[in-house]
């Protein structure tokens, strides 16, 4: 294995990671029925691929997701399993070498509790509430069967989850740094907290966090266990202050804790629990590699032709409620009913990738995102122009070549943690592009000042704001992408990861 790089040199400590997805997702091959493996999708998974590789003595646990991870999580027992993460992932045996590895525990969480746990609670219901999509006429509404789903699926997958990183911080010896991520794994920190008392447990919540007001959709019982949860950690880390604050001031208002709003701590049971914020960033130079590939240059060349001179509007997304993807059209709609002048002059590319497809609300929304986009087209196409081009699928090359060749990349987010497509779009962008930005994204607190803020519920204002967008003059592009490039290489995802790193070798030193 080649030499780690120093990324924190007084980490002294195993690192335990916990996420629902992993580096990698296995499968079998309909035509030869030899087993597959692929890269893990989703940006936390890809920032964490990309460094976890570099960490010494690191562990992930992630959950087997499909039928060949079981039997690959059957077939490894308890000990984790070896794997490489440079080139196409593969499973390393005794001797083989990688430039890159990283030790993976699977857990198998049985079906009957993965579909509650990630259908029912993470992804409706917790989910739902923290990106505020309900519509409180009708829903939440939490009856016997949310119930069951919260005591059956996610505690018990949260239980799974807290027994396998326990396992490894003990054959660390009990000492180890444990990252937990995301609202899929709110119980495990006090699980874990429970059985280890020497590990240094920090939680990492990647979705925003609303205030108590928010919260009370929950039943207090629910509500209360989830914080606990989260206070079982020595920390507890967002992305954004507002949302680290908003975490503070539920611990005091619906858990009575006693906290401190300047030293952004929380004291429970003789303990002190430290509340941050550190803006998750990207992976600059492989995005830049992944940006330079023969298939990204096709693609260009395809755009360039396409649009002949034309505007590029651009969006990258997950089919999910909390992007506002239906909203975006309607502000187009919008825009091209006042600015005949853009007719056959500006094309609305949207590479959508289908998202949560068994969870009813996603459905419905890929549907009325396939509607909306038609409605545009039927409204203002011509025979040889349509606004909007809808692709439901997830192709890197050509989000990348998209990436470069975009005059505006909308991201119009009812709210978003971070939003790490805005980030990825300004480094390889090609012809000073227009971010039009929502003003409820984390990271609109880093680069909103480069940005066109985009209000995501006035439609109207998203109209004029891409119309002064694609109008704005090439000199203020430039400066503002420029800048905004510069603080994405300045925070780039290993100084996310380093800084927290050396937050916690202190706060176990101090
Ligand atoms: C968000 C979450 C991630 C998740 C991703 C994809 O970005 O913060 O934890 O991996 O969405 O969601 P999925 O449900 O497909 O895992």
């Amino acid at each position: 294995m080649a030499p780690s790089l120093p990324l924190v040199p007084s980490l002294d400590l195993p690192v335990v990671l916990l996420s629902h997805r992993g580096p990698v997702s296995f499968g079998r091959d309909p035509v030869s029925g030899e087993r597959t493996a692929s890269r893990g999708a989703g940006g936390l998974v890809t920032a964490l691929s990309g460094l976890a590789g570099h960490l010494e003595r690191a562990v992930w646990v992630c959950v087997a997701a499909g039928q060949a991870d079981g039997e690959v999580s059957a077939e490894a027992g308890d000990a984790p399993l070896r794997l490489a993460l440079d080139g196409d992932p593969r499973i390393l045996g005794e001797g083989d070498v990688a430039d890159r590895e990283v030790a993976v525990r699977l857990v198998d969480v049985p079906a009957e509790v993965h579909e509650p746990f990630y259908g029912v609670i993470a992804n409706p219901l917790l989910w739902f509430v923290q990106h505020r999509l309900h519509d409180l006429k009708t829903s939440p509404s939490i009856g016997r069967e949310e119930r069951a789903a919260f005591e059956d699926g996610y505690v018990v997958a949260n239980t799974l989850a807290a027994d396998a990183v326990v396992a490894q911080v003990e054959r660390a010896g009990g000492k180890a740094i444990v990252l937990l991520h995301d609202y899929h794994f709110y119980l495990v920190g006090r699980l874990v907290r429970e059985r280890c008392p020497d590990a240094v447990i920090n939680h990492f919540v990647h979705i925003p966090w609303p205030g108590p007001e928010a919260w009370q959709v929950l039943p207090p019982d629910m509500r209360e266990r989830l914080l606990l949860g989260l206070l079982g950690c020595d920390v507890v880390a967002f992305h954004t202050r507002a949302d680290a604050r908003a975490f503070v001031l539920c611990a005091q208002e619906l858990l009575d804790l006693p906290v401190d709003l300047s030293a952004m701590t929380v004291t429970t049971g003789g303990r002190t629990v430290h509340v941050r914020a550190y803006p998750i960033s990207i992976d600059v130079a492989a995005l830049e590699q992944q940006a330079s590939t023969d298939a990204s240059d096709e693609h260009l060349a395809d755009l360039d032709e396409r649009l002949a001179g034309g505007q590029l509007v651009l969006r990258v997304d997950r089919t999910d409620p909390s992007k506002n993807i239906v909203r975006g059209f309607t502000a187009y709609d919008l825009l091209l009913t006042e600015h005949p002048e853009l007719h056959g002059r500006v094309l609305f590319l949207a590479l959508l990738q289908p998202s949560r497809q068994d969870v009813p609300e996603y459905a419905q929304y890929l549907a009325d995102i396939g509607a909306a986009a038609a409605s545009v087209n039927a409204r203002h196409g011509t025979g040889d122009w349509q606004p909007v081009d809808l692709r439901l699928a997830s192709d890197m090359d050509l989000a990348t070549a998209a990436y470069r060749r975009c005059d505006v990349l909308v991201v119009n987010a009812v709210a978003d943690g971070m939003n790490l497509v805005a980030k990825e779009a300004v480094i390889v962008n090609e012809r000073d592009m227009v971010l039009a930005l929502s003003e409820a994204t984390g990271a609109h607190d880093e680069l909103g000042s480069f940005a066109v803020t985009l209000h995501p519920f006035d439609v109207a204002q998203q109209a004029d704001a891409l119309h002064a967008a694609l109008t704005m003059s090439p000199v203020l592009r430039r400066d503002r992408r420029e800048h905004a490039a510069q603080v994405v290489h300045r925070n780039d995802v290993r100084r996310w990861l380093t800084v927290q790193l050396n937050d916690l070798a202190d706060l176990r030193h101090g």
